[in-house]
């Protein structure tokens, strides 16, 4: 289904008169207004994207944004479109990912290399695995556009990150924050990137069978536990640092690093429910989880970035984590719909309130931050849109059938060895140079410095 242009104006002019009202109307039990809302919303994040424009580059979003929030995006459009149905981001959104590509087949651009994270590589790779779930069509294999299937770029990226895991010989295991050793907070070993592996692994496993993929989920789900990166209750914490061999927690605690491991288990709970001791453990972990999430990150079922939200200090990065928050929360009531009786009600009073404070900028409907305040607090940008956005449409979620796998109509084709030979090392041009070095080992000391006292962000930024 799309939407008719003369639809979308029509829907824009009625955006118009609503400002007057003061938010994005929102009928939770109507799918026609959902989408509305979706789109309303899609728009104001599509007008913050300048990729597309001639002379810049596909992909990228402008400054202040860094690259793996741009992954971030073409992420939730992907799943924009496979909630609603209006397909008119489709051609940008594949363009940009395709652009992004650079070395390996697998989101390792060498021009992004002095801020490549595992975890901003993963963003991409999570996109692109989205989009092999959702069945977008796969990048044509002639032309500008031709590119690897989604599902073999998200293979590419598993396969360098396996190469990555345990590699500096520390903690155990693992995977550092940073790819490149030259790169500020390469020992940081931070939740998200770990978490990120666990989640790309798991739906790699739940889409193709493939036992490779559930073991490294397993084996870096209890590697996570081992050096305390979550507790027993899955109280998911920031990192820790190989220069203390992982002794030390930055216990400071986002919405994503709950997420990435909720929709991570809800897949493998999906793809080895068979399997009785498997579906007890993954099932124990998910109630655990949603659990805590409710204590951590929700007040009257509104979510919020609780280390962040009330003392103001979110920086770009964090306005934009309870959108994936709100997309795992989407990925778990679906696969796991037996957590839809508890997920529902933080998800509508989530959506509700969203909607209520996109009420600012131009046409009455731009997105702040802090959605339990009932009122827009003035704090604009990508991720304040994408929040918004993907909470709202999560509420499609009854109208459609889920992500695909190889067995239930998935077509991304299959490469088990994307990504190439793994020992190969990347080429970097950009030489370290001493002031890169001074700032490592300053941003080295800023996060243990942060560990002891316990918020390195805070102190960072
Ligand atoms: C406001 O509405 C106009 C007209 O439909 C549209 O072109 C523009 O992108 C909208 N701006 C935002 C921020 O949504
Ligand atoms: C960076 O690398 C990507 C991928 O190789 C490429 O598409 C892009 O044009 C390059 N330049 C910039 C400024 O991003
Ligand atoms: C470092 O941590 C790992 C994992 O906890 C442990 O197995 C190893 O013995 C530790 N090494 C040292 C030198 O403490
Ligand atoms: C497993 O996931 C599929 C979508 O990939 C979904 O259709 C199915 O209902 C899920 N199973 C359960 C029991 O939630
Ligand atoms: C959950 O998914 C299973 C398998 O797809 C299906 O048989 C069942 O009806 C679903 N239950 C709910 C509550 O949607
Ligand atoms: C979407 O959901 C609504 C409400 O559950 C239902 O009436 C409608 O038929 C669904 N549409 C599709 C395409 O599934
Ligand atoms: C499973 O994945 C691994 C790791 O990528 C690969 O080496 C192996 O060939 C795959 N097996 C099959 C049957 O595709």
């Amino acid at each position: 289904m799309k939407f008719a242009s003369s639809a979308l104006s029509a829907l824009s002019a009625s955006a118009l008169l609503l400002s007057g009202a003061g938010a994005i109307e929102l009928n939770v039990d109507d799918p026609e207004s959902i989408k509305k809302a979706a789109a309303i919303t899609a728009q104001g994040m599509r007008v913050l994207y300048t990729g597309d424009r001639p002379g810049d580059v596909p992909g990228n979003l402008p400054d202040p944004y860094y690259w793996w929030e741009a992954g971030a995006m073409f992420g939730a459009f992907v799943d924009y479109w496979y909630y609603t149905g209006d397909d008119q981001y489709n051609e940008m959104t594949m363009q940009a990912m395709q652009h992004q590509i650079g070395d390996f087949g697998a989101f390792e651009p060498q021009n992004q290399s002095k801020s490549l994270g595992n975890d901003d590589q993963a963003f991409w790779g999570m996109a692109a695995m989205s989009a092999a779930e959702n069945k977008l069509p796969d990048l044509p294999s002639t032309g500008d556009l031709k590119g690897p299937s989604w599902l073999t770029l998200a293979q590419a990226v598993f396969n360098r990150q396996t190469a990555r895991w345990g590699k500096t010989g520390t903690c155990g295991g693992g995977l550092n924050w940073q790819i490149f050793e030259f790169n500020n907070g390469f020992t940081y070993r931070n939740t998200i990137s770990n978490g990120c592996y666990f989640n790309i692994a798991s739906r790699l496993y739940k889409y193709t069978g493939n036992e490779t993929y559930k073991n490294w989920a397993i084996k870096t789900w209890d590697w996570e536990a081992s050096i305390g990166l979550f507790d027993k209750d899955l109280h998911f914490y920031d990192g820790s640092d190989e220069t203390k061999n992982c002794s030390d927690i930055n216990r400071i605690q986002w919405t994503y690093n709950l997420g990435v491991h909720l929709s991570g288990a809800a897949a493998m709970w999906n793809a080895t429910k068979e399997d009785p001791k498997q579906d007890a453990l993954w099932k124990g972990r998910i109630e655990q989880m949603i659990t805590t999430m409710k204590e951590v990150f929700f007040q009257n079922n509104i979510m919020f970035e609780v280390a962040c939200e009330k003392n103001g200090k979110c920086n770009n990065d964090q306005r934009s984590f309870k959108a994936y928050l709100a997309r795992w929360m989407g990925y778990t009531m679906i696969t796991a719909n037996w957590t839809k009786d508890q997920l529902w009600p933080l998800q509508v009073a989530s959506a509700q309130a969203a909607a209520k404070q996109c009420n600012a900028g131009p046409n009455g409907t731009t997105c702040g931050l802090r959605w339990w305040t009932g009122t827009n607090d003035g704090s604009f940008g990508v991720g304040e849109q994408m929040a918004a956005m993907e909470i709202i449409q999560n509420l499609l979620i009854t109208n459609v059938t889920g992500p695909v796998t190889e067995n239930t109509g998935g077509t991304s084709k299959s490469d088990p060895s994307a990504g190439g030979d793994p020992t190969v090392e990347p080429i970097v041009f950009s030489e370290i140079t001493t002031g890169d070095k001074a700032g490592a080992g300053f941003l080295t000391t800023l996060v243990l410095v942060g560990i002891l006292g316990g918020a390195w962000w805070m102190v960072a930024s």
